[in-house]
């Protein structure tokens, strides 16, 4: 697909959640291409991982699933080989499919209170080449 193509994919997609207002206010949107991999970032404030919990949710009132637990990754998830936790406890994906894109998001617990100011949410998605597939 050409190069213009792309950008105006991404009009689209910028505009159309506008529109639909499933953008939230702090959520964080990374595009990507399927087939690619992904780091989504967790706003980190920790010096380890081990209280860091990513879930998953494909619209923003489905259940949220977790696919990583206090550091942990989950192994009964569809992705969970294509899963991995990065530096700064980000959320690594390879060789994304279309059925990744959603809502993640990271959390993370001090004292095992939920750490607020980690609460970092980032909503994927995923560029097929035809708008139409999306
Ligand atoms: C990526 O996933 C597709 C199917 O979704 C598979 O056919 C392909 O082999 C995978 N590529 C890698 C590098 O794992």
């Amino acid at each position: 697909m050409a190069d213009e193509c792309h950008l105006c994919l991404l009009g689209l997609i910028f505009l159309s959640s506008l529109l639909t207002g499933i953008s939230g206010e702090d959520d964080a949107h990374v595009f990507i291409s399927s087939g690619e991999n992904v780091r989504l970032p967790c706003n980190n404030a920790l010096h380890d991982c081990k209280s860091t919990t990513w879930t998953y949710k494909r619209f923003r009132h489905s259940a949220a699933v977790d696919l990583i637990n206090s550091g942990i990754k989950k192994k009964d998830t569809e992705s969970h080989e294509r899963l991995s936790l990065g530096s700064g406890c980000s959320l690594n994906i390879k060789n994304i499919t279309k059925e990744d894109s959603g809502f993640y998001n990271c959390r993370q617990y001090v004292n095992g209170r939920y750490y607020q100011k980690a609460d970092a949410y980032v909503f994927l998605h995923v560029l097929h080449g035809n708008v139409m597939n999306m």
